[in-house]
């Protein structure tokens, strides 16, 4: 379907929990968030019903994010009875990887396609800090594992905060040239609820890039890793390739495919702004289909030309935290 601005959207971001088990200091605050109750949050029969209707309105693209979906019990199950619908062509997992490791050969096997992985340093003790405890161990060995059994291809997301050194570009440069993983440097969106330090910015990273690859970079001729709001640069002699994520000073709005769903079952037609579609009051009072296609329409039709992050500070600030969403 396209929307107001003629994009055509089929692509579905579905937050299947707001939990998380790290509270990464760009995401959100170390005492967490008040989580939802557990009967707020859609069921996976719920969340079946929903993608059967709008897999029927086009959408074939449905990457699951949380907070951390793997925390959601069942998890693994859910993404069986998705892909058993048998409407969904791409369906992918954004996961701060902790849990990989143990689940990655059943997410394969299950049905999942593809992984993002957030890794913003490798350094243990940075590492820590950024995400209020974790052990970046378990997160290289996720990352390892779901390059291992195929969910490909492998995204590494980093958020680019002062956690991030130069150390970390010469980890990330390594992987990209001796694995078929792409690895993303996102731009930091300033949200109401996180306590980053400003530090290395995209103009520094391709500094560090051009440095080491000077004029070997280049757009990939067959790019496999596309479809998202990155743009990629590859050398021909790496086997992995670089992306760039920059939503306020390269906006990407122009290119948007994609809506939300919140955990607790509210459509957004835009990561940030605040309106919002209640569908999980539909699904909960018997709604037709005819009137869920009706809410799915009036979203689609609803997206914003672009956000404001750039127009003032305040502007930024979005009432949910990004783990509220998804990212
Ligand atoms: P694919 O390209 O399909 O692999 O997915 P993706 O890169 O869109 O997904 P991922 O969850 O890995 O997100 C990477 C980063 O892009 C995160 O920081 C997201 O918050 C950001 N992002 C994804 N979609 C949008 C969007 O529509 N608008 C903005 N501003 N940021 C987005
Ligand atoms: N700015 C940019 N990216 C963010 N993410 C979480 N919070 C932010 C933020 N404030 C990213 C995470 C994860 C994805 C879901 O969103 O790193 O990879
Ligand atoms: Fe959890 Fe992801 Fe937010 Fe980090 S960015 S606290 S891993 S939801």
């Amino acid at each position: 379907m396209l929307d107001a601005y003629r994009r055509e959207i089929r692509y579905l971001r579905l937050s299947v929990t707001d939990r998380c088990n790290y509270r990464c200091a760009y995401c959100m605050p170390p005492e967490g968030m008040n989580w939802l109750e557990p009967s707020a949050i859609l069921t996976d029969e719920e969340i079946l019903r929903l993608l059967s209707v709008l897999g029927r309105e086009g959408v074939s693209k449905v990457r699951l994010t949380g907070g951390e979906p793997l925390v959601r019990p069942g998890f693994v199950d859910l993404v069986r009875k998705i892909r058993s619908l048998d409407l969904i062509e791409d369906l992918s997992l954004t996961t701060n990887g902790s849990l990989l490791a143990r689940h990655a050969e059943e997410l394969k096997s299950a049905g999942l396609n593809r992984v993002n992985i957030s890794l913003d340093t490798i350094d243990p003790e940075r590492f820590r800090t950024l995400t209020c405890g974790g052990d970046v161990r378990d997160v290289l060995t996720g990352i390892e594992t779901a390059i291992r059994v195929g969910l490909s291809p492998v995204k590494i997301n980093v958020v680019l905060t002062a956690a991030v050194d130069e150390a970390d570009l010469a980890f990330f440069q390594k992987l990209v040239r001796e694995q078929p993983v792409a690895v993303r440097f996102i731009e930091y969106m300033p949200s109401r609820r996180c306590r980053v330090e400003a530090g290395m910015t995209m103009t520094s990273v391709t500094e560090y890039l051009s440095r080491l690859a000077a004029g070997k970079l280049a757009p990939p001729r067959h790019n496999p890793f596309g479809c998202g709001p990155a743009r990629y640069l590859q050398s021909e002699t790496d086997q992995g390739a670089y992306g760039f994520i920059e939503p306020i000073s390269n906006c990407f709005c122009d290119r948007c495919n994609r809506l939300r769903l919140t955990a607790d079952g509210r459509l957004r037609p835009c990561l940030l702004s605040d309106a919002e579609i209640d569908l999980r009051a539909a699904l909960r009072s018997q709604a037709s289909e005819e009137e869920i296609v009706g809410l799915y329409r009036l979203a689609v039709r609803s997206k914003p030309s672009s956000h404001h992050l750039a127009d003032s500070e305040t502007a930024a600030f979005v009432n949910r935290g990004m783990s509220q969403i998804g990212g």
